[in-house]
């Protein structure tokens, strides 16, 4: 198989959990976009050579992606677009956030303000403007039954009608998926360039065909534990509870076991019986909520940022910048991903492409 390296662009790229993992797929991230500046400062840390553009995708989208007036494409609900300044790209990944659109507003054409605006739609737009051979998706699993189900009707019907992809929809919980001991569910969106009639079930394969190739991940065993990801060491006062702590009761009578995950939950101790993490979130460490806690040889204590970024998978060389506020850190872990499991699936999309360059 001739060895190609991919690039990659990435939109709502986070601290780069998607990036993290293209790379160790063998791709080249050569761009990447992220509005919050707490991010970017993470961002930028980890990967100095990326070319981060800081700024609302919507900023991106109105200076950087412009009419294609030589497309003969027409009647499209996306004018034909092309970039202008941005590097070209093989892969574009995106985890955008999920919002509610309606299908009629959409179909209001291209010159409704509340489609354009709408951050699937600016996805949407770099793949007009872009056309990557290849584009991973990432959301949480909510979007699937999200306003009915219009949503993902809305987005595969764009994906295949509007845009000319395929369109392979899969569910993965990290648990089972990537060896990482956090339930974590997410939907994940591949698709493949001027595809849109062919799918993963067709009964007849053909073998030039991308999507007839793609294998979605099967399960793997969970052999590590939250022991392989726990410090051993006293951490920082700050991370403990104290007897004054005016929870302190209410976690000392209810968390019991050192195999488990607790948390904080705004007003009682929830358990993890299943010896998992439960899924990080970004709204973790707002309020003291949500944050996982575990008993160690020292007290009771929130898991540290940098535990949260093992059980996102990430790779021990990725780091925190020192002085950034827990909050931030536990944010940003929260809004990541697992990197092992978009590992799975980003060696999967490149494994594909390579058969169409042999
Ligand atoms: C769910 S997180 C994605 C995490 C990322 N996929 C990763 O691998 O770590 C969504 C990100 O989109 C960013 N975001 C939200 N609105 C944005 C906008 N208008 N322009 C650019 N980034 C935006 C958020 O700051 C957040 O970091």
């Amino acid at each position: 198989m001739k060895k190609k390296s991919y690039k990659v662009g990435s939109l709502f790229a986070g601290i780069g959990g998607i990036c993290t993992a293209f790379e160790q797929s063998g791709c080249e991230v050569v761009w990447a976009n992220e509005n919050d500046k707490h991010a970017c400062t993470t961002y930028k840390h980890n990967y100095p050579k990326v070319k981060l553009y800081e700024e609302s995708i919507n900023t991106l989208v109105e200076r950087d992606l412009i009419d294609d007036k030589k497309s003969s494409k027409n009647n499209m609900v996306f004018k034909p677009l092309k970039a202008i300044g941005i590097p070209e790209i093989d892969i574009l990944t995106s985890g955008f956030p999920c919002q509610a659109f309606s299908v009629a507003g959409y179909r209001q054409g291209f010159n409704d303000e509340k489609g354009r605006g709408n951050l699937f739609f600016r996805t949407a737009e770099f793949i007009e403007a872009f056309k990557p051979k290849a584009f991973l998706l990432e959301n949480v699993k909510n979007m699937n039954g999200h306003d009915k189900g219009k949503t993902i009707k809305v987005i595969e019907e764009t994906i295949k009608n509007e845009l000319g992809y395929s369109f392979i929809k899969f569910i993965l919980n990290s648990k089972d998926f990537g060896n990482v001991p956090q339930n974590r569910e997410r939907i994940y969106i591949v698709g493949f360039r001027n595809e849109s009639s062919y799918s993963i079930n067709d009964s007849t394969k053909t073998g030039n065909i991308l999507t007839h190739n793609f294998n979605i991940p099967k399960p793997i065993k969970l052999t590590k534990t939250i022991h392989d990801l726990l410090e051993v060491e006293r951490q920082e006062d700050k991370f403990y509870y104290n007897s004054e702590h005016q929870y302190y009761k209410e976690l000392n009578d209810k968390m019991s076991s050192r195999d488990t995950i607790y948390q904080w939950r705004r007003v009682y101790v929830r358990e993890n019986k299943n010896k998992l993490c439960p899924t990080l979130t970004a709204n973790m460490g707002t309020g003291g909520h949500n944050v996982p806690l575990i008993i160690d040889n020292f007290g009771i204590r929130k898991l540290i940022p940098s535990e949260c970024l093992k059980f996102q998978g990430f790779p021990r060389k990725f780091k925190f910048p020192s002085g950034m506020a827990a909050s931030h850190c536990y944010k940003q872990a929260g809004n990541s991903v697992v990197v092992p499991v978009i590992k799975r699936i980003a060696d999967e999309i490149v494994r594909v492409l390579s058969l169409s360059e042999e």
